[in-house]
Protein backbone atom coordinates (compact mmCIF):
# COMPACT_ATOMS: atom_id res chain seq x y z
CA UNK A 1 0.00 0.00 0.00
CA UNK A 2 1.61 3.36 -0.94
CA UNK A 3 0.70 5.54 1.88
CA UNK A 4 2.37 8.18 4.17
CA UNK A 5 1.68 10.03 7.11
CA UNK A 6 3.27 14.09 7.06
CA UNK A 7 3.27 16.91 9.77
CA UNK A 8 3.37 20.53 8.81
CA UNK A 9 3.22 23.60 10.96
CA UNK A 10 1.40 27.08 9.96
CA UNK A 11 3.74 29.85 9.46
CA UNK A 12 2.95 33.25 10.21
CA UNK A 13 4.56 36.25 7.69
CA UNK A 14 6.92 38.88 8.93
CA UNK A 15 6.93 40.54 5.06
CA UNK A 16 3.15 39.84 3.80
CA UNK A 17 2.54 37.65 0.17
CA UNK A 18 -0.61 39.37 -0.88
CA UNK A 19 -1.64 39.02 -4.69
CA UNK A 20 -0.05 37.20 -7.61
CA UNK A 21 1.89 38.02 -10.99
CA UNK A 22 0.44 34.29 -12.09
CA UNK A 23 -2.88 33.00 -10.58
CA UNK A 24 -2.58 29.28 -11.77
CA UNK A 25 0.83 29.07 -10.99
CA UNK A 26 1.04 31.35 -7.84
CA UNK A 27 3.69 33.56 -8.87
CA UNK A 28 3.35 35.97 -5.99
CA UNK A 29 3.64 39.85 -6.70
CA UNK A 30 6.60 39.92 -4.69
CA UNK A 31 8.68 37.12 -2.04
CA UNK A 32 8.10 37.22 1.33
CA UNK A 33 9.72 36.11 4.77
CA UNK A 34 8.00 34.22 7.80
CA UNK A 35 8.63 31.86 10.63
CA UNK A 36 6.61 28.61 11.33
CA UNK A 37 4.76 28.25 14.44
CA UNK A 38 5.58 25.15 16.71
CA UNK A 39 2.53 23.08 17.77
CA UNK A 40 0.27 24.88 15.81
CA UNK A 41 -0.12 22.05 12.86
CA UNK A 42 -1.87 20.17 10.40
CA UNK A 43 -1.32 16.06 10.44
CA UNK A 44 -1.67 14.45 6.61
CA UNK A 45 -2.29 11.08 5.28
CA UNK A 46 -2.24 10.23 2.27
CA UNK A 47 -2.99 6.39 0.46
CA UNK A 48 -3.19 6.23 -3.07
CA UNK A 49 -5.27 3.36 -3.93
CA UNK A 50 -6.48 1.51 -6.87
CA UNK A 51 -9.87 0.43 -5.23
CA UNK A 52 -10.96 4.37 -5.10
CA UNK A 53 -12.96 5.88 -8.14
CA UNK A 54 -12.09 9.04 -7.03
CA UNK A 55 -10.46 11.72 -4.37
CA UNK A 56 -11.98 11.44 -1.19
CA UNK A 57 -11.42 13.98 1.90
CA UNK A 58 -11.52 13.77 5.88
CA UNK A 59 -10.92 16.72 7.45
CA UNK A 60 -10.94 17.22 11.09
CA UNK A 61 -12.71 13.27 10.86
CA UNK A 62 -15.66 14.61 8.54
CA UNK A 63 -16.06 13.83 4.76
CA UNK A 64 -15.72 16.64 2.65
CA UNK A 65 -16.60 16.99 -0.36
CA UNK A 66 -17.33 20.35 -3.05
CA UNK A 67 -15.11 23.14 -3.32
CA UNK A 68 -12.86 21.37 -0.17
CA UNK A 69 -12.15 18.22 -2.15
CA UNK A 70 -11.80 20.12 -5.44
CA UNK A 71 -8.87 22.12 -4.04
CA UNK A 72 -7.23 18.79 -2.85
CA UNK A 73 -7.94 16.83 -5.56
CA UNK A 74 -6.37 19.66 -8.12
CA UNK A 75 -3.38 19.53 -5.93
CA UNK A 76 -3.64 15.85 -6.20
CA UNK A 77 -3.48 15.55 -9.87
CA UNK A 78 -0.69 18.02 -10.33
CA UNK A 79 1.06 15.51 -7.94
CA UNK A 80 -0.35 12.72 -10.39
CA UNK A 81 1.27 14.40 -13.64
CA UNK A 82 4.51 15.05 -11.89
CA UNK A 83 5.04 11.17 -10.65
CA UNK A 84 3.00 9.28 -13.02
CA UNK A 85 0.20 7.95 -10.65
CA UNK A 86 -2.63 6.68 -11.87
CA UNK A 87 -4.58 6.29 -9.10
CA UNK A 88 -6.68 8.26 -6.46
CA UNK A 89 -5.86 8.95 -2.79
CA UNK A 90 -7.72 8.76 0.16
CA UNK A 91 -6.68 12.02 2.44
CA UNK A 92 -7.09 12.31 6.03
CA UNK A 93 -6.48 15.86 7.53
CA UNK A 94 -6.95 17.48 10.66
CA UNK A 95 -5.96 20.61 12.14
CA UNK A 96 -5.47 21.45 15.79
CA UNK A 97 -6.49 24.91 16.01
CA UNK A 98 -9.69 26.87 14.66
CA UNK A 99 -9.61 26.72 10.88
CA UNK A 100 -10.39 30.47 8.91
CA UNK A 101 -9.56 32.74 11.64
CA UNK A 102 -6.07 34.24 10.46
CA UNK A 103 -4.20 31.05 11.60
CA UNK A 104 -3.22 30.00 7.73
CA UNK A 105 -4.97 26.47 8.00
CA UNK A 106 -3.85 26.29 4.00
CA UNK A 107 -0.45 26.67 4.28
CA UNK A 108 0.34 23.65 7.33
CA UNK A 109 -2.45 22.06 4.94
CA UNK A 110 -1.58 22.20 1.79
CA UNK A 111 2.73 21.56 3.05
CA UNK A 112 1.27 18.38 5.13
CA UNK A 113 -0.42 17.46 2.26
CA UNK A 114 2.56 17.53 -0.62
CA UNK A 115 5.01 15.89 1.86
CA UNK A 116 2.60 13.05 2.47
CA UNK A 117 1.22 12.19 -0.93
CA UNK A 118 4.95 12.87 -2.93
CA UNK A 119 6.48 10.74 -0.03
CA UNK A 120 3.42 7.95 -0.12
CA UNK A 121 4.64 7.70 -3.98
CA UNK A 122 7.45 6.36 -3.09
CA UNK A 123 9.58 9.26 -5.10
CA UNK A 124 12.21 11.72 -3.15
CA UNK A 125 11.98 14.91 -4.37
CA UNK A 126 14.32 17.86 -2.93
CA UNK A 127 12.96 20.12 -0.20
CA UNK A 128 13.15 22.87 -2.61
CA UNK A 129 11.37 21.16 -5.53
CA UNK A 130 8.08 20.28 -2.23
CA UNK A 131 7.78 23.47 -1.68
CA UNK A 132 7.36 24.94 -5.18
CA UNK A 133 4.73 22.22 -5.59
CA UNK A 134 3.65 22.74 -1.96
CA UNK A 135 2.96 26.49 -3.34
CA UNK A 136 0.60 25.33 -6.64
CA UNK A 137 -1.94 24.76 -3.45
CA UNK A 138 -1.51 27.36 -1.71
CA UNK A 139 1.26 30.01 -1.79
CA UNK A 140 2.39 30.42 2.17
CA UNK A 141 2.40 26.56 2.03
CA UNK A 142 5.50 26.74 0.38
CA UNK A 143 6.89 28.45 3.53
CA UNK A 144 5.80 25.48 5.91
CA UNK A 145 8.05 23.16 4.09
CA UNK A 146 11.54 24.36 5.10
CA UNK A 147 12.23 25.11 9.19
CA UNK A 148 12.37 27.85 10.99
CA UNK A 149 12.56 31.79 9.46
CA UNK A 150 11.94 31.21 5.92
CA UNK A 151 12.07 32.97 2.54
CA UNK A 152 9.81 32.38 -0.16
CA UNK A 153 11.46 33.66 -3.13
CA UNK A 154 9.24 35.16 -5.33
CA UNK A 155 10.70 33.79 -8.60
CA UNK A 156 9.32 34.09 -12.52
CA UNK A 157 8.04 30.33 -12.95
CA UNK A 158 7.38 27.50 -11.37
CA UNK A 159 10.90 26.12 -10.62
CA UNK A 160 12.31 29.27 -9.46
CA UNK A 161 9.27 30.25 -7.38
CA UNK A 162 10.46 28.07 -4.07
CA UNK A 163 11.09 28.56 -0.12
CA UNK A 164 13.92 28.00 1.60
CA UNK A 165 15.28 28.40 4.81
CA UNK A 166 17.70 31.46 6.38
CA UNK A 167 17.82 30.45 9.96
CA UNK A 168 17.47 28.04 12.06
CA UNK A 169 14.32 27.46 14.87
CA UNK A 170 16.71 28.36 17.65
CA UNK A 171 18.38 31.17 16.02
CA UNK A 172 16.38 33.67 17.78
CA UNK A 173 14.04 32.90 20.26
CA UNK A 174 10.64 34.50 19.24
CA UNK A 175 7.35 33.72 20.09
CA UNK A 176 4.24 34.72 18.78
CA UNK A 177 1.49 34.86 20.98
CA UNK A 178 -1.86 35.16 19.45
CA UNK A 179 -5.10 37.19 20.57
CA UNK A 180 -8.08 34.85 19.14
CA UNK A 181 -10.75 37.65 18.78
CA UNK A 182 -12.76 35.83 16.85
CA UNK A 183 -12.89 31.62 15.69
CA UNK A 184 -15.49 31.73 12.78
CA UNK A 185 -14.69 31.51 8.87
CA UNK A 186 -13.76 34.16 7.43
CA UNK A 187 -16.43 35.73 4.99
CA UNK A 188 -13.51 36.35 2.14
CA UNK A 189 -11.11 33.96 1.92
CA UNK A 190 -7.08 34.80 1.08
CA UNK A 191 -7.76 33.47 -2.52
CA UNK A 192 -10.14 35.64 -3.51
CA UNK A 193 -8.35 38.85 -1.91
CA UNK A 194 -5.41 37.54 -4.07
CA UNK A 195 -7.39 38.49 -7.00
CA UNK A 196 -8.50 41.89 -6.54
CA UNK A 197 -5.70 43.15 -4.21
CA UNK A 198 -4.55 44.98 -7.70
CA UNK A 199 -8.19 46.58 -7.87
CA UNK A 200 -6.15 48.69 -4.78
CA UNK A 201 -4.34 52.12 -5.76
CA UNK A 202 -2.39 51.44 -3.03
CA UNK A 203 -1.19 47.66 -4.09
CA UNK A 204 1.70 48.66 -6.23
CA UNK A 205 3.50 50.98 -3.56
CA UNK A 206 2.92 48.06 -1.38
CA UNK A 207 4.74 45.47 -4.12
CA UNK A 208 7.43 48.34 -5.31
CA UNK A 209 8.56 48.70 -1.72
CA UNK A 210 8.70 44.97 -0.68
CA UNK A 211 12.09 44.07 -1.86
CA UNK A 212 13.46 46.76 0.76
CA UNK A 213 11.45 45.84 3.49
CA UNK A 214 12.06 42.36 2.78
CA UNK A 215 16.07 43.08 2.99
CA UNK A 216 15.37 44.92 6.04
CA UNK A 217 13.57 42.56 7.90
CA UNK A 218 15.60 39.24 7.49
CA UNK A 219 18.70 41.51 8.48
CA UNK A 220 17.30 42.49 11.75
CA UNK A 221 16.45 38.91 12.52
CA UNK A 222 20.18 38.00 11.39
CA UNK A 223 21.69 40.82 13.79
CA UNK A 224 18.60 40.19 16.41
CA UNK A 225 17.91 43.31 16.49
CA UNK A 226 14.34 43.53 17.70
CA UNK A 227 13.64 47.64 17.04
CA UNK A 228 13.93 47.37 13.54
CA UNK A 229 12.07 44.13 12.96
CA UNK A 230 9.10 45.65 14.96
CA UNK A 231 9.07 48.62 12.97
CA UNK A 232 8.96 46.93 9.47
CA UNK A 233 6.84 43.85 10.46
CA UNK A 234 4.48 46.42 11.74
CA UNK A 235 4.42 48.54 8.55
CA UNK A 236 4.46 45.81 6.27
CA UNK A 237 1.23 44.87 8.14
CA UNK A 238 -0.10 47.58 7.87
CA UNK A 239 0.32 48.12 4.32
CA UNK A 240 -1.15 44.92 3.45
CA UNK A 241 -4.64 46.02 5.18
CA UNK A 242 -4.44 49.20 3.61
CA UNK A 243 -4.22 47.23 0.56
CA UNK A 244 -7.14 44.97 1.49
CA UNK A 245 -9.56 47.85 2.62
CA UNK A 246 -8.54 49.88 -0.69
CA UNK A 247 -10.24 46.81 -3.09
CA UNK A 248 -12.85 46.88 -4.65
CA UNK A 249 -14.93 45.20 -3.44
CA UNK A 250 -13.37 46.79 0.16
CA UNK A 251 -11.59 43.87 2.77
CA UNK A 252 -12.05 44.44 6.24
CA UNK A 253 -10.73 41.92 8.43
CA UNK A 254 -10.23 44.02 12.02
CA UNK A 255 -13.02 43.87 14.68
CA UNK A 256 -12.84 46.26 17.83
CA UNK A 257 -10.73 44.50 19.45
CA UNK A 258 -8.63 43.79 16.64
CA UNK A 259 -7.70 47.45 16.50
CA UNK A 260 -7.42 47.45 20.88
CA UNK A 261 -4.78 45.14 20.85
CA UNK A 262 -3.01 46.55 18.13
CA UNK A 263 -3.20 49.76 20.18
CA UNK A 264 -2.25 48.16 23.30
CA UNK A 265 0.94 46.28 21.50
CA UNK A 266 2.37 49.57 20.44
CA UNK A 267 1.92 50.81 24.02
CA UNK A 268 3.70 47.96 25.79
CA UNK A 269 7.14 48.54 23.50
CA UNK A 270 6.91 52.05 24.22
CA UNK A 271 7.49 50.92 28.24
CA UNK A 272 10.39 48.54 26.72
CA UNK A 273 8.58 45.44 26.00
CA UNK A 274 9.72 43.37 23.17
CA UNK A 275 6.40 42.98 21.33
CA UNK A 276 5.14 43.98 18.07
CA UNK A 277 1.89 42.77 16.09
CA UNK A 278 1.27 41.64 12.62
CA UNK A 279 -2.30 40.31 11.21
CA UNK A 280 -2.78 37.92 8.30
CA UNK A 281 -6.35 37.68 6.45
CA UNK A 282 -8.44 37.43 9.76
CA UNK A 283 -9.29 39.81 12.94
CA UNK A 284 -6.71 37.32 14.99
CA UNK A 285 -4.02 39.74 16.34
CA UNK A 286 -0.29 37.84 16.38
CA UNK A 287 1.88 39.13 19.02
CA UNK A 288 5.89 38.43 17.70
CA UNK A 289 7.96 39.15 21.20
CA UNK A 290 11.20 38.09 22.32
CA UNK A 291 11.25 35.12 24.86
CA UNK A 292 11.38 36.83 28.34
CA UNK A 293 8.41 38.95 27.48
CA UNK A 294 5.85 35.85 26.03
CA UNK A 295 4.10 35.20 29.42
CA UNK A 296 3.65 38.98 30.46
CA UNK A 297 2.46 40.16 26.93
CA UNK A 298 0.25 36.62 26.69
CA UNK A 299 -1.25 37.78 30.55
CA UNK A 300 -2.10 41.16 29.55
CA UNK A 301 -4.02 40.08 26.04
CA UNK A 302 -5.93 38.06 27.88
CA UNK A 303 -7.29 41.40 30.67
CA UNK A 304 -8.69 42.63 27.36
CA UNK A 305 -12.07 42.43 26.81
CA UNK A 306 -12.72 40.83 23.72
CA UNK A 307 -9.72 38.51 23.80
CA UNK A 308 -11.14 34.94 23.35
CA UNK A 309 -8.03 33.02 23.91
CA UNK A 310 -4.84 33.20 23.79
CA UNK A 311 -2.54 30.61 21.73
CA UNK A 312 1.29 31.23 22.17
CA UNK A 313 4.08 29.48 19.92
CA UNK A 314 7.88 29.40 19.52
CA UNK A 315 9.84 29.10 16.16
CA UNK A 316 8.96 25.74 14.48
CA UNK A 317 10.88 23.28 12.40
CA UNK A 318 9.70 22.32 9.35
CA UNK A 319 6.98 19.60 7.62
CA UNK A 320 7.88 15.94 8.56
CA UNK A 321 7.01 12.23 8.33
CA UNK A 322 5.76 10.88 10.51
CA UNK A 323 5.68 6.88 11.38
C1 LIG B 1 -2.41 37.19 4.44
O1 LIG B 1 -1.32 31.38 1.06
O2 LIG B 1 -3.53 31.58 2.24
O3 LIG B 1 -1.58 35.09 5.16
O4 LIG B 1 -2.27 31.00 -2.04
O5 LIG B 1 -4.67 31.62 -2.11
O6 LIG B 1 -3.89 29.82 -0.54
P1 LIG B 1 -3.54 31.09 -1.28
O7 LIG B 1 -3.34 32.20 -0.16
P2 LIG B 1 -2.60 32.09 1.22
O8 LIG B 1 -2.32 33.64 1.48
C2 LIG B 1 -1.73 34.05 2.67
C3 LIG B 1 -1.85 35.49 2.80
C4 LIG B 1 -1.46 36.04 4.15
C5 LIG B 1 -0.04 36.61 4.11
C6 LIG B 1 1.09 35.60 4.13
O9 LIG B 1 0.97 34.53 4.76
O10 LIG B 1 2.14 35.92 3.55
Amino acid sequence: MKQATARACSNIAFIKYWGNRDETLKIPMNSSISMNLDGIYTETHVRWDDALASDELVLNHQKVTGQALHRVSEHLSFIRNRLNINTFAYVESVNNFPMGAGIASSASSFAALTVAAVKATGADLTERELTSIARLGSGSASRSIPSGFVIWHQGHDHTSSYAESFAQPDYWDLVDVIAIISGEHKAVGSRMGHTSANTSDLQMARVNGAEERLRICQQAIFDRDFSTFADVVEYDSNLMHAVMMTSRPPLFYWLPTTLTVMDAVRHWRSEGVQVCYTLDAGPNVHCICTRPYADVVAQSLRAIAGVNDVRMATVGGGAQLIK
